[in-house]
């Protein structure tokens, strides 16, 4: 077994093969789903929300990232792994975005890196791709710009749907291997994967896009309340740890635990 390759990706496309990707942040995660065959991981600048407790992804840094990016990568045998460039990161200019991307590649390890923007950061896509460097673009609705946006909202609905094929068709031509569309209508995600010729990887998008993506926590039910529209809970991970901990503190007030067995 090898790394799945970007190229991999661009012939699952071309077979019409759809796969899934997921976040992971650490290495028990990213060895279970480089084990299940999840073929890309995100290190996702979610992290924020999901590892590091923020309310957005604004606040995490590169700092932040690059040593989970670095659990992920050493954890994993097959996958490919993608380091999402945070919010602050890339911004400033194609030299900013580059300096970052090559301190993901060389001090993360990682296969690939992400920065969300369509034509707004074409120059910082083909600075980085000229580089050598395989970015994944992501557009439709993108969170660092939340307080932009006023709040998750779905983007290209009506005639809108024209910037979310214009941005499409700007990651291409920049060079991005494969692009994320998140909380767009169904019918537009259809139409740039039928449009485009690199890989379409949805997140609320419907289900004609040629992947999809989650993070990993809604996807397996870590992450209690409710969950948005687009997410399905395969699992009730918060159900089993609670029970799991309610179990192990009353096993210990009763003196259950340890038993002989566990004792030297
Ligand atoms: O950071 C993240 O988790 C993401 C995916 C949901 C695409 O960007
Ligand atoms: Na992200």
């Amino acid at each position: 077994t090898r790394r799945v390759r970007t190229r991999d990706l661009l012939a699952a496309k071309e077979r019409g093969e759809r796969w899934a990707m997921l976040t992971s942040y650490d290495q028990y995660t990213a060895a279970i789903f480089d084990q299940a065959g999840i073929p890309v991981l995100l290190v996702g600048d979610s992290a924020a929300n999901n590892v590091f407790g923020y309310e957005t992804t604004v606040p995490v840094t590169v700092e932040d990232l690059l040593p989970l990016v670095r659990a992920v990568v050493r954890a994993t045998k097959q996958t490919l792994v993608v380091g999402d460039l945070p919010f602050g990161s890339y911004e400033e200019g194609p030299t900013q975005a580059l300096r970052t991307a090559v301190r993901f590649m060389k001090e993360g390890g990682c296969h690939a890196v992400k920065l969300e923007g369509g034509r707004r950061f074409a120059a910082q896509i083909a600075a980085i791709t000229g580089a050598g460097i395989p970015v994944m673009a992501h557009i439709g609705f993108t969170p660092q710009r939340e307080h932009t946006i006023g709040g998750y909202r779905v983007q290209g609905r009506g005639e809108a749907a024209a910037d979310v094929l214009a941005d499409a068709q700007a990651v291409v031509e920049a060079g991005a291997f494969s692009v994320v569309l998140e909380m767009v209508p169904g019918e537009v995600a259809k139409r740039v994967t039928h449009e485009v010729p690199i890989p379409t990887v949805g997140i609320g998008a419907g289900p004609d896009t040629d992947a999809q993506v989650l993070v990993w926590q809604d996807m397996a039910g870590l992450r209690g309340g409710r969950a948005p529209r687009f997410v399905k809970r395969y699992a009730d991970l918060a159900g089993v740890l609670t029970d799991a901990t309610r179990r192990y503190a009353d096993e210990v007030r009763d003196g259950q635990f340890p038993a002989a067995e566990h004792t030297f």
